[in-house]
């Protein structure tokens, strides 16, 4: 028998357990469909998948014998190009996730405030606690926007140290306005806005250009943008995000990742992506113009109240009957929607939007269901 050790940090106890994601191939045996038989509407990846070009550069990996570049110097000089952010502000992580933790875990001292706006994308609190900060919450009014005011006293009161600002924001797919953006940068705090889905704006161009906000990094020391692979260029399987930092903050992240944080297989995917750009762009189109036929289908249905989305995604509030039951519906006929237990989601579905063919699947198992 060895000793008693100290046991885990009281911390962590306010952190839920880990509930893992059911992979796909559990899940189709569990549902009794073949994964490609599956329409999958819960995660907001790209049924659309690779480009051919990226499919390409996997099957011919030259080196995945070796370590791959700490700096990723090849793929921050391609987003370079393809941003207009010079090099030294560009850091590339494993997913955006990673450079979520990463900020944080390099600025936040034992105790200090994180303002969030839930509902939003459930990393920030996550993070949060596992870096030893505090949450604070800022709800959204009934349609998701931002409480503004409530957002500027609550800053003014409390003090966070970093506030993110998802945009357009999951689950809901809505757009915080110019002027509210505005408002939020010029708070005397760490903005970090997460642009995830930028790519899929109806106002964006062709991929987001117009509205990202990452070439505003270089001008302002309080701003970092966050961007990833995972929706319009689909690599959501192998992990690739990236940022815009201040220069006093990237110096410390460079200090503190780890090495070999984008492998060898990411950022190939990523750079031969970068050289495909038309085709992905074709697909983000097709996905805008499916929103809208998903859009109209949703409101057709008389139980389900769908919010305009900016994303690849619509979230649809479910009256007159329970948002769980319909989601375990639509999975036994093999279409898989988001559902959510937190707070003020609970009647609420998110189903991602995919190729007209999944939305035809979708209509059919609505027309199915009693
Ligand atoms: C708002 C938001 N940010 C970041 C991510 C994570 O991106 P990545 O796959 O690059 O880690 C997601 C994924 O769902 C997201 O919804």
């Amino acid at each position: 028998m060895s000793a008693p050790l100290p046991p885990i940090p009281q911390r962590l106890e306010r952190i839920a357990p880990y509930t893992p994601i059911e992979p796909y191939e559990v899940l189709s045996e569990r549902l009794g469909f073949a994964p490609d038989e599956l329409t999958k509407m819960d995660a907001n990846e790209n049924p659309y998948g690779v480009s051919p070009k990226t499919r390409k550069a996997l099957a011919e990996l030259s080196y995945p014998h070796i370590y791959p570049d700490p700096e990723s110097r090849a793929l921050r000089q391609a987003l370079s190009d393809f941003t207009g952010v010079p090099v030294p502000y560009l850091m590339a992580g494993s997913g955006a996730d990673e450079l979520l933790d990463l900020i944080l875990r390099a600025y936040l001292e034992p105790g200090e405030k994180v303002a969030i706006c839930p509902p939003t994308f459930g990393m920030y609190s996550f993070d949060t606690l596992v870096n030893t900060g505090q949450v604070v919450e800022i709800p959204r009014n009934a349609d998701f926007s931002l409480d503004q005011p409530a957002l500027l006293q609550t800053v003014k009161t409390e003090q966070p140290k970093v506030l993110f600002v998802t945009r357009p924001n999951n689950p809901d797919g809505g757009m915080p306005s110019a002027e509210e953006m505005q408002a939020m940068l010029d708070l005397p705090l760490l903005v970090v806005v997460d642009e995830a889905y930028i790519e899929f704006t109806t106002d964006g161009g062709r991929l987001g250009e117009k509205l990202s906000l990452i070439r505003e990094v270089e001008k302002r020391s309080n701003l970092v943008v966050l961007r990833t692979f995972s929706k319009w260029a689909g690599l959501a399987g192998l992990r690739v995000g990236y940022g815009a930092f201040p220069q006093w903050l990237i110096t410390a992240l460079w200090k503190i990742k780890q090495p070999y944080n984008v492998n060898v297989a990411g950022t190939q995917a990523a750079l031969a992506s970068l050289t495909d750009l038309d085709w992905l762009a074709g697909n983000a189109a097709q996905l805008r113009e499916e929103r809208k036929r998903l859009f109209n289908t949703l409101q057709g249905i008389s139980y389900l109240s769908p919010f305009p989305s900016e994303t690849n995604f619509i979230l649809c509030r479910v009256s007159g009957r329970s948002a769980a039951e319909l989601k375990n519906s639509l999975a036994q006929k093999g279409v898989l929607v988001r559902y959510y237990t937190s707070k003020g989601l609970s009647d609420c579905i998110r189903v991602s939007v995919g190729r007209p063919q999944d939305t035809d699947r979708l209509i059919k198992a609505l027309e199915e269901l009693p």
